[in-house]
């Protein structure tokens, strides 16, 4: 069997898993959450869970993943037979992530390529966004590119690939979202616009905004799918991890806030101060968008091209540590080579990319209570199976092993600091607040 891969340095673990967490998430749903629910209120109970109940959870993956040193199905086996099941189920939610996050990928890179060749204007057209998803074959060519950019650096191994990617990506990213940000506030009439994300509506205040955060949390941290499991696997025994995770925080929830702010005053402004042009998804990023960019003349075809290049950036870095979480899995499960595990998991995105895509196109007659089939995978993962692994990670580490595993090994390199912290939200408020969101969830989407 081949020997384990592993990160280089600490700082090339906390770039690649910054990576995973920035991504599309940041972008296109934490300003539409923020300026629905009250923006500074939001902000702030966003934060304090992130920093509280985010940093247990993340904590506890890493050091379950660094503890065992196996991807996530083997990481709980190896723990506890009898909760074998709890890593099957994280298993599923990146397969089912990792292709339908590349189709919308894939959108992105076609629109980067519009904005560089010159062609950002056409963007700007009302029909030009679904009548490019719903034609059958052109988004399939693009979600080609992005899928092949995904799996040659997954492909080159954790090293040489993962962790050299995105050593470079991120860095480049957060200039990118400076620069972009610093253009958008000053920006004629933008102060309204930052007015309106940072001051608190405490009328929009209620525990649908608590559960808005929380639900927003888990994606944006990439938890609860076996990514942080894995990733922790590849961690030395000598790093200090929760310092890394700290370090993650920073990033994901810093390109969030900063998402905000060049996203809310850029359509604020564009808009007249009309709230419903910040609607979530695809919309705002690919009409929405576009729009605001043709508005700024010809300095838009430039923002246009560095805001779409650095959310590529960010989706790639997140697709590649989807699709590692499932090569890695194959790996363990069936003993099989890197290699032979890279063209397993790129057969089954391709198997379960392209419904997701024909379901705009083709088969858009396929539809669940409104879903498409790429919204259908999304419900799936997002609102049931994410809530469902959350709230068993924590009764399996909080009573099972018991925290004391986790805190054990995290105390290898260095004294826990939030020691406390951690043990208090991992046995008796992230389980209720869990609970909590995977009700509301469920009822809202099947609602
Ligand atoms: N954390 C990523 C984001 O904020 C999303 C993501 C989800 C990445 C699932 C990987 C896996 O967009």
């Amino acid at each position: 069997m081949e020997k384990r891969s592993s990160f280089s340095s600490r700082i090339g673990f906390v770039l690649a898993a910054a990576g995973s967490a920035v991504g599309l998430g940041n972008i296109w749903r934490f300003p539409y959450l923020a300026a629905k629910y009250g923006g500074g209120i939001f902000l702030l109970v966003y934060v304090l869970l992130v920093v509280t109940f985010g940093f247990s959870l993340m904590v506890a993956e890493i050091a379950l993943g660094r503890k065992t040193g196996l991807s996530v199905i083997g990481a709980y086996r190896s723990l506890n037979r009898k909760w074998a099941f709890l890593g099957v189920l994280s298993a599923i939610v990146p397969i089912i992530i990792v292709p339908y996050y590349s189709v919308i990928g894939g959108w992105v890179t076609k629109y980067f390529a519009d904005f560089v060749t010159g062609m950002g204007a056409a963007t700007a057209g009302d029909a030009y966004f679904s009548s490019f998803i719903s034609n059958d074959w052109m988004p399939l060519i693009w979600l080609a590119v992005f899928i092949g950019l995904t799996f040659v650096t997954v492909l080159t191994g954790v090293q040489k690939g993962i962790e050299k990617v995105s050593k470079f990506l991120m860095p480049v990213l957060v200039l990118l979202t400076i620069a972009v940000t610093i253009y958008s506030i000053t920006l004629p009439g933008a102060m309204e616009g930052v007015a309106y994300y940072f001051k608190p509506d405490f009328s929009k205040f209620s525990i649908e905004t608590v559960l808005a955060a929380m639900g927003q949390m888990f994606y944006s941290m990439s938890l609860a799918m076996g990514i942080m499991v894995t990733y922790g696997s590849y961690m030395g025994k000598k790093e200090n991890l929760e310092k890394s995770v700290k370090q993650i925080e920073y990033f994901d929830t810093g390109i969030a806030l900063l998402a905000g702010l060049m996203i809310v005053p850029a359509v604020f402004v564009f808009s007249g101060g009309d709230q419903a042009a910040l609607s979530q998804g695809p919309s705002l990023m690919f009409n929405t968008m576009p729009k605001v960019f043709h508005s700024m003349g010809p300095a838009g075809n430039v923002i246009g091209a560095l805001f779409f290049l650095l959310v590529l950036f960010a989706a790639l870095t997140s697709a590649i540590s989807l699709m590692e979480t499932v090569v890695s899995i194959f790996c363990d499960k069936f003993h099989i080579s890197r290699k032979k595990s890279c063209f397993i998991t790129l057969a089954i995105i391709i198997l379960l990319a392209l419904p997701s895509s024909f379901g705009f196109g083709m088969w858009s007659h396929i539809q669940w209570d409104g879903k498409t089939i790429l919204d259908i995978f999304d419900f799936i993962s997002n609102s049931v199976l994410m809530p469902i692994v959350a709230l068993l990670t924590c009764i399996f580490i909080g009573y099972v092993i018991k925290p004391k595993a986790i805190t054990d090994e995290v105390e290898l390199s260095a004294k826990f600091r939030r020691k406390k912290l951690f043990e208090v939200f991992i046995k008796y408020i992230a389980p209720v607040i869990v609970a909590a969101i995977l009700i509301c969830s469920v009822l809202q989407g099947v609602g």
